[in-house]
């Protein structure tokens, strides 16, 4: 084999075209790659096909490395994928036209009343009946809603007294936490309700800070934020004064505010120790605070919001979790015109679950713009190919 000839002299491989390294075996599995030709071994059995990504195979890294080396292999072509940077996903999202629904602005409205009353009367420590039924049925048409379709909801409605904002905000945050419940564990409906109700309550603990606090658009005094910051403990009390047992209600409301790294509030609870319904709507609750229009800040576009809460992703944010954000929005929905890595044109026509930078797509012109004799469906998880950028969408001017 022509690679036994090549002289390794780097710990990551001799470059030899863009993006495609000569590997040592050895290191195969130290950096992320698809393997870029077929491995045979001298019989012409195939060790590793052209393709594989090395990802796949970790678990089984000491057993392949071994099988390779017993086969007089040294060295294997892998084609190092392109992360994108900051600057490039900032660009990406820049392009995209991110679907957004709403719910009717009946249903939004009784929501938000329905959200006020128990926060207020848990607040006044009221007993639980009162409070859960028409909440725990709001929850299951909020469900029913977010099941028909993944993509991100929104109410349509609007702040119209400043202590309302808290209820409209609990209503997004429920129907972004849901839609998110819904991608994590897809079929689930359970998990998505238990989701949509947590995320309702989750700031209860605000029922007893005023709003000129929470309004406020000048910067807190010491003493102020520490009210905001002990709304997640106060919220759980209330909660289990209420009657409120239910594990996901009463994580999403104490931990909401926790940070992947460990430098939140109340516990510095860190990465998979808060528990997942709390990760969840720690994710929804940025970004519909960062989306809302407030007195003091105008609304951020969705992409932008999605951008900062991807940087945020391993630091205060449960990677996984963002992930399944992207993935709501759909970063390249089905009809975008992307160009891919060879300077082929391809169109998206669906996405993959649990990869959303790597969606099957059909191409329709090769690399020097001529359309191609055969269709060519691809996906793009099983090709050394990557997008390079998103061109525009079908049937709508250049997103
Ligand atoms: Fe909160």
């Amino acid at each position: 084999m022509a690679l036994e000839k090549l002289f390794i002299i780097s710990a990551i491989g001799v470059r030899l075209l863009e993006n495609v390294f000569a590997v040592p075996v050895e290191e195969l599995f130290d950096t992320p790659g698809i393997v870029a030709e077929d491995i045979v071994d001298d019989g012409g059995s195939i060790l590793l096909p052209l393709g594989t990504q090395l990802s796949w195979l970790e678990k089984r890294a000491g057993q392949i490395i071994d099988r390779l080396k017993q086969s007089g292999i040294k060295a294997v072509l892998v084609r190092r994928e392109k992360g994108l940077t900051t600057e490039e996903l900032r660009e990406l999202l820049a392009q995209a036209k991110l679907p957004v629904r709403t719910i009717g602005k009946k249903l939004a409205g009784g929501v938000v009343d329905a959200i006020g009353k128990v926060y207020r009367s848990i607040a006044s420590g009221q007993g639980r009946e009162e409070l859960l039924s028409p909440l725990l049925a709001y929850g299951k048409t909020l469900s029913r809603e977010i099941g028909r379709n993944p993509s991100i909801l929104f109410s349509l409605l609007k702040v119209r007294e400043r202590d309302e904002y808290t209820f409209i905000h609990s209503l997004n945050v429920s129907l972004v936490a849901g839609s998110l419940a819904g991608s994590i564990r897809p079929g689930n409906d359970p998990f998505l309700e238990q989701i949509v109700t947590a995320a309702l309550l989750h700031d209860l603990g605000k029922a007893h800070i005023a709003p000129a606090i929470l309004n406020k658009p000048e910067r807190l005094t010491e003493e102020e934020f520490d009210q905001i910051r002990r709304h997640p403990e106060a919220g759980e009390r209330l909660a289990r004064q209420a009657g409120i047992i239910e594990p996901a209600i009463l994580q999403a409301i104490r931990w909401h505010h926790e940070k992947w790294e460990g430098t939140g509030y109340p516990d510095r609870l860190r990465a998979e120790v808060i528990p997942l319904p709390a990760r969840i709507t720690a994710v929804a609750d940025v970004f519909d605070a960062l989306t809302a229009e407030r007195a003091y800040k105008g609304a951020m576009p969705p992409r932008e919001a999605l951008s900062l809460i991807i940087e945020a992703s391993g630091v205060h944010f449960d990677p996984a979790v963002s992930g399944h954000l992207l993935r709501s929005m759909g970063l390249f929905p089905p009809g975008t015109i992307v160009e891919l890595s060879d300077d082929s044109l391809a169109v998206v026509v669906s996405l993959t679950r649990g990869d959303l930078m790597r969606p099957t797509v059909l191409v329709q012109l090769d690399g020097r713009g001529k359309p191609l004799q055969d269709i060519r469906l691809i996906d793009l998880r099983r090709s050394p190919h990557f997008i390079r950028k998103a061109l525009s969408h079908l049937g709508k001017a250049a997103v």
